[in-house]
């Protein structure tokens, strides 16, 4: 029996120090507020998704009718047009263009849309304050869609696959001969004609159209919402970290980077912070162009007297769910040149970058950061950073671990 006992001591003994040393807890190496900035980024922390303006948001049936609008050419003037012309999946629905081009050349970038239902506001001057009501305006605007309203409203209400889901959804269809008499190419801005056009239908046509026109955008922003912002290296880190695992996802020059973005000598995380890597707000880092391109300054009014807009007859939403629009930054002035925060998730398969495209790799817009005259002469909502070339490259390391990871 001595032996025996002996042996199992030694074991016991064996495996107490093995087994502690396997339990020994990984040291992160991050202080508590350092870490808590890092795991405010990360995926987990992105909230559910709510639009009480539109209540088919998460409706399998007009997920589906938004996803076959989305992929349609026929909503367009040449039939060539669709909304993936220039949000393309197999490029993170974005174009890889520096401005947009479909029937005509446009003066923005496209951002992609993967994680975009998260967003307050959409489009780079957040002109819209609902992805339904978004989603009406590449539509009819002459450089991409050029698409009136009340073709819109023909096709869907005539074709009989569209015809059958709408009904499903939205219940009792106008009535053929009522579709048939609806003009073509009638909208309420456009040339003077089709202006014309629009004022000489009836309030009550021109509401059922306009009806139709915002069921179709609240089907198209049902698909655009289960775009989800991608999984990436950055929150695979984070996630180990917070499991007590050996984080072992971003090399030494990452995790430096990492420290940079986080430091408040560098301000990113002033503009570029939460789970998206946004503020949701608007600022001024001095790209905007005067007499050009003056980013939200230009479009304060355009918002409020949107029909399409949280407070209008077609929105979904109480009055009392619109705070944002109702208390929204209106200071025109301080809004001269700035633009929407843009999220930093996939930057590094997005370029070229800013509102004009302008920058074609995330180098210069680092370098922009460094060198704007705009921001060192204090008109831009920014210190002058500086960096050193080291500093730079583990910085853009880092903003490549926010990219998708491969599946
Ligand atoms: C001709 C190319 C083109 C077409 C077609 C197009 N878009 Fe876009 N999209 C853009 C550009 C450019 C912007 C940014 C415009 C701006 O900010 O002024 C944009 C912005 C957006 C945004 C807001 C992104 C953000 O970060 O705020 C969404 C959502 C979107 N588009 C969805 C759609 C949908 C849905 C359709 C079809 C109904 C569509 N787009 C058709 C080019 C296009
Ligand atoms: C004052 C707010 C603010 C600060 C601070 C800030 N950014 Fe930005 N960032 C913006 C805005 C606004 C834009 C869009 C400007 C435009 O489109 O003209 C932008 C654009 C970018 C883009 C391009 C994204 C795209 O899709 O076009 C990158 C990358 C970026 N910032 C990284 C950083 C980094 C890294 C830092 C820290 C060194 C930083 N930003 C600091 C507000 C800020």
């Amino acid at each position: 029996m001595r032996p025996a006992v002996a042996l199992t001591c030694i074991l016991i003994l064996v495996c107490l120090s093995s087994c502690a040393k396997q339990d020994k807890p990984i040291t992160n190496p991050w202080t508590p507020h350092e870490w808590s900035l890092i795991q405010s980024l990360s995926l987990d922390n992105l909230p559910a998704l709510v639009d009480p303006s539109n209540r088919y948001v998460g409706n399998p049936q007009a997920i589906q009718l938004g996803s076959e609008l989305f992929f349609d050419k026929r909503l367009s003037a040449n039939g060539r047009v669709s909304c993936a012309s220039c949000h393309q999946p197999e490029k993170f629905f974005s174009d890889g263009l520096t401005t947009a081009q479909a029937l005509g050349t446009g003066t923005r970038n496209t951002p992609s849309i993967l994680g975009v239902a998260w967003n307050q506001w959409f489009f780079w001057d957040g002109r819209k304050d609902s992805l339904w009501s978004q989603a009406l305006a590449p539509i009819e605007d002459p450089k991409e869609h050029n698409f009136a309203r009340t073709d819109l409203a023909k096709l869907v209400l005539t074709d009989p696959n569209y015809q059958q889901q709408y009904q499903a959804l939205f219940g009792s269809l106008p009535s053929a001969n009522e579709i048939t008499a609806w003009p073509l190419d009638a909208r309420p801005s456009g040339s003077i004609e089709q202006i014309k056009t629009w004022k000489a239908l009836s309030d009550q046509e021109r509401n059922t159209i306009d009806t139709t026109f915002a069921n179709l955008g609240k089907s198209i922003a049902a698909y655009v919402s289960t775009l989800q912002p991608v999984e990436t290296r950055f929150d695979q880190y984070v996630a180990d970290l917070k499991a007590g695992k050996a984080a072992k996802q971003l090399n030494a020059t990452e995790l430096a980077g990492l420290r940079l973005f986080i430091d408040p000598k560098q301000q990113c995380l002033n503009c570029h912070s939460g789970p998206l890597f946004t503020n949701q707000s608007f600022h001024s880092i001095g790209t905007g162009e005067m007499g050009k391109d003056t980013g939200r300054a230009a479009i304060i009014d355009q918002i409020r007297f949107d029909r399409f807009n949280c407070l209008g007859k077609f929105s979904d939403a109480p009055k009392e769910a619109c705070t944002k629009l109702q208390y929204m930054q209106r200071n025109r002035h301080q809004l001269i040149g700035t633009y929407k925060t843009p999220s930093l998730r996939n930057g590094g398969n997005t370029a070229p970058y800013f509102h004009n495209g302008s920058k074609p790799n995330l180098a210069d817009v680092l370098e922009h950061y460094i060198s704007s005259k705009e921001i060192q002469a204090g008109r831009a909502d920014l210190k002058p950073i500086s960096l050193t070339n080291d500093e730079q490259a583990a910085l853009l390391a880092f903003l490549q671990t926010l990219n998708a990871v491969k599946p």
